[in-house]
């Protein structure tokens, strides 16, 4: 079986809803506590295996490119001024994978930021990220994604169980249990409440496989509003062959989210021995 060692991290969405601090910063790099939520991602990949790591940026998201580059003056100081931690810190962006690059020129939906990947990925399973969910957990959520496909050899779906009124909000997976594991029968996309009994929503973190270029292309022809979306490709793949959805225990940020970020932020500062206590106290105080 052919190991997966290759990731797509979608992130040309514009982050209306960050706005205005995403009019020229890209939102997968607003950092939690000293690092971009675009480094949690492609440290994620990396733990899991992947040494390929291919992010479909667009406009305005130089500095994604920017932050995985070499900055040699930077360096150069840092190691005059003897400032070595950080300057390994700095060093490890440009050693830690190859990291490709790929232009959404339109937001045309999330299938057509994947179907940009095709010829760069070829007929074997990958994993996908979504720049929105951080997951806190050992092992990291894309481990646990990969370890089920190699079990499986199918496409894996991260999921997590949400409340009735965030139903209509996500793809939600009707399942029935296959050993271990759970086997979609059924993929909703944003359904109302009272379609379904089902709890488990789909979440952005995935393995996919090489079939599912087929499934984006023929989606297109079904799309009315210029759209490409990867739950039209599931719900139809789904017809064709088992697809499996995966929940554990983890501690998810939906960093798309402006509350879930801010709690983000001070969830990874209070696992920083260095401003843990401060913190705190300063928490303590509002
Ligand atoms: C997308 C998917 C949905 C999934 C969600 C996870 O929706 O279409 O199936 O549950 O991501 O974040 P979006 O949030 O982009 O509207």
């Amino acid at each position: 079986m052919k190991k997966i060692t290759k990731c797509v991290i979608p992130a040309a969405g514009m982050g209306t809803r960050f706005l205005p601090a995403t009019k020229a910063l890209p939102k997968e790099m607003f950092p939690i506590v000293d690092k971009p939520v675009m480094q949690y991602l492609v440290e994620e990949a990396i733990s899991a295996g992947c040494t390929e790591i291919i992010i479909v940026t667009g406009r305005s998201k130089r500095a994604i490119e920017d932050h995985f580059d070499s900055n040699p003056e930077l360096e150069q100081r840092l190691g005059d001024s003897g400032k070595f931690d950080y300057l390994k810190k700095v060093k490890w962006l440009n050693d830690m994978a190859n990291i490709v690059y790929v232009r959404q020129p339109y937001p045309k939906g999330d299938g057509d930021a994947i179907l940009r990947t095709k010829n760069l990925i070829g007929d074997e399973p990958f994993l996908v990220l979504f720049g929105d969910d951080i997951i806190d957990n050992d092992p990291t959520a894309a481990e646990q994604l990969i370890r089920k496909h190699e079990e499986t050899h199918a496409p894996i779906i991260a999921t997590v169980w949400v409340e009735n009124e965030e139903v209509s909000n996500y793809g939600i997976l009707e399942w029935e249990q296959d050993w271990d594991t759970t086997k979609v029968t059924r993929f909703l996309e944003k359904p109302k409440a009272a379609e379904t009994d089902s709890r488990t929503a789909v979440i952005g973190k995935y393995v996919l496989t090489g079939d599912i270029f087929t499934y984006l292309e023929n989606a297109k022809s079904s799309v009315w509003d210029g759209e490409i979306r990867l739950a039209d490709a599931f719900i139809a793949m789904q017809k064709d062959r088992d697809i499996y959805g995966l929940q554990v225990e983890w501690t998810r940020y939906d960093a798309g989210s402006k509350v879930w970020y801010l709690k983000a932020c001070i969830a990874y500062a209070m696992k920083d021995k260095t401003i843990a206590n401060e913190m705190q106290d300063f928490l303590k105080t509002i």
